[in-house]
């Protein structure tokens, strides 16, 4: 085999199942894949995260953002049942988290963050190690994953660099199949090129009706693949909402250029500008940008152009130094 997974272990006949598609569209019908309630962990004096709602519906792919320490891990730790929580609770499918966690794990692969795998196993013990854990493995797909994510298997997972190990753990949990995907910042380490991979695999795992919970702070990865996504800052949950709900947060971005020195604008409400260059003004614009582009209208302009905000800048709208949450922040004028 060209990509030398073995067979290390005898594994007992596959239990005929119902397609993955069709497990996911029933789920749609019943449960949330992942529902949480008031959820809540603290260690010690850290409030690692603060009465977290969130509803993931079967078959969504759900973008959690959030900067180092906001509470990601923590989140997807309690809804693996991995810790308990101080108060609140969540369910997979229904299934409670730390009261079912065998039950809960059923339909759900997951990736941790920091990969915690044996050693002195190759890539395809590994695998199979894996797979037999989760019960339900699509041999001939991970196959595929495995040629896509050009992961040498025959190596030992001590030999692996860190990237080839998180590709480990992705072609683990994208060969289950599983209804749920729990993925923890899951293209750490992975160069560009992976980063499509992974791309693709999570494009084609929701065309199957599979759900994916990806925490991640590459917001190119998460506007490329997600369906809703969600803000977490310092434990709390501070915004959530489709990638069109999340645009109007940001700034729209106006630049003008005029023929020689720019003019004094009228201040205008949520407008300010600064100078680029000799000749052209930029500016961040809350809310519409009728009023400016009249008050520019009077003036020789030789070019305007304007633009919705990127994730990237919806982002650092939240996580400004001062915090400054939509509709808190200083609307000076230009
Ligand atoms: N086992 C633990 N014991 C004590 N504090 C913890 C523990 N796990 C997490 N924390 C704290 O809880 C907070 C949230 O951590 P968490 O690992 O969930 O953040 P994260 O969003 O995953 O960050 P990163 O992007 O760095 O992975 C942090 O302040 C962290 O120090
Ligand atoms: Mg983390």
């Amino acid at each position: 085999m060209s990509s030398g997974l073995t067979d290390p272990f005898v594994r007992p006949p596959a239990k005929p199942r119902p397609p993955a598609q069709l497990r996911g569209r029933a789920g749609a019908q019943s449960e949330p894949a992942i529902q949480a309630r008031g959820l809540t962990k603290r260690y010690g004096q850290v409030l690692a995260l603060d009465a977290l709602d969130l509803t993931v519906q079967a078959g969504e792919v759900y973008g959690f953002l959030g900067p180092n320490g906001a509470g990601k891990t923590t989140t997807i730790r309690l809804l693996l049942g991995l810790h308990r929580p101080t108060s609140g609770s969540s369910t997979l499918f229904g299934v409670d988290s730390w009261r079912q966690p065998v039950r809960a794990h059923r339909r759900v692969a997951y990736v941790a963050g920091e990969s915690s795998l044996w050693p002195s196993l190759t890539g395809a013990e590994t695998l199979e190690f894996l797979g037999r854990m989760h019960g339900e493995v699509d041999r001939a797909h991970r196959e595929e994953l495995v040629r896509r994510f050009d992961l040498d298997t025959r190596k030992r997972i001590r030999a692996l660099s860190k990237g080839n190990r998180q590709k480990v753990q992705l072609v683990a949990a994208l060969a289950t199949r599983a209804d749920l995907l729990l993925l923890d910042e899951p293209t750490a380490g992975l160069d560009p090129l992976m980063e499509i991979a992974f791309r693709e695999a999570v494009t084609e795992a929701r065309g199957r009706g599979q759900s994916v919970f990806l925490s991640s702070h590459i917001l190119s990865e998460v506007e490329a693949v997600c369906d809703r996504i969600g803000i977490l800052r310092a434990g709390r949950l501070i915004d959530e909402g489709s990638l069109s709900d999340m645009r109007h947060l940001g700034a729209h971005t106006v630049e003008a250029t005029f023929e020689g020195e720019p003019p004094a604008i009228q201040p205008l409400p949520g407008v300010s500008s600064v100078r680029v260059g000799s000749n052209a003004l930029r500016f961040e614009v809350d809310g519409p940008v009728g009023p400016l582009i009249a008050a520019l209208g009077e003036h020789q302009l030789v070019s305007l152009s304007s633009r919705a905000p990127s994730l990237e800048e919806i982002f650092l709208h939240h996580y400004a130094p001062d915090g400054g949450a939509p509709g808190e922040r200083d609307s000076g004028g230009v």
